[in-house]
């Protein structure tokens, strides 16, 4: 059973002035898919808390997975990816861009997510986009594989079966 981390980057929602459905959303994916959650923030939209944030969960915590959501668009208060690069050790590109790639196929909007996807020592970390709609999307297609990659991450699986 895999450990997770769950991170809404939101001003509104880290002041209670919205439903924070997107984190919601990602805490009845990963339940049905037998993680253990471990943390659930809401952050506002600040490199600083963020980068605070993910480090607690890494370092201290431990935690397996570290999902994002929000942050990840045009708007000037959007910063969970530079966030996120900053407390990367080791990329790991093909997990946002393959998010990406299947978004597409759903809206042309998906080209505007600038999320991306990473590595801090035992702990992969992936942003999600802000909607709980686009989040759903996302992690559905997505989660097979991450646990995959968990597992090789972890050595619990040792070898990337064909
Ligand atoms: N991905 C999926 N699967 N479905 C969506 O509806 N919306 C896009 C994109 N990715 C979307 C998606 C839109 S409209 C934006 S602006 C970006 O994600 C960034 O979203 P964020 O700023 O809420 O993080």
């Amino acid at each position: 059973m895999y450990t997770v981390g769950i991170i809404t980057a939101s001003d509104k929602g880290s002041k209670g002035q919205r439903e924070d459905l997107s984190g919601k959303a990602i805490k009845d994916i990963v339940a049905s898919k037998g993680y253990k959650l471990l943390r659930q923030v809401i952050v506002p939209d600040e490199e600083d808390e963020l980068i605070k944030e993910m480090k607690y969960m890494a370092d201290e915590l431990k935690i397996d997975l570290i999902l994002t959501t929000g942050g990840t668009g045009f708007s000037k208060r959007d910063v969970t990816p530079e966030a996120s690069m900053k407390v990367f050790t080791r990329q790991a590109p093909g997990i946002a861009e393959a998010i990406r790639y299947y978004s597409l196929s759903i809206t042309p909007r998906a080209m505007l997510s600038r999320a991306v996807s990473g590595i801090r020592n035992d702990t992969l970390i992936i942003n999600l986009p802000g909607s709980p709609k686009a989040v759903k999307e996302a992690l559905e297609y997505a989660i097979d594989s991450i646990e995959h990659g968990l597992g090789i991450l972890t050595g619990k699986e040792n070898e990337c079966a064909r």
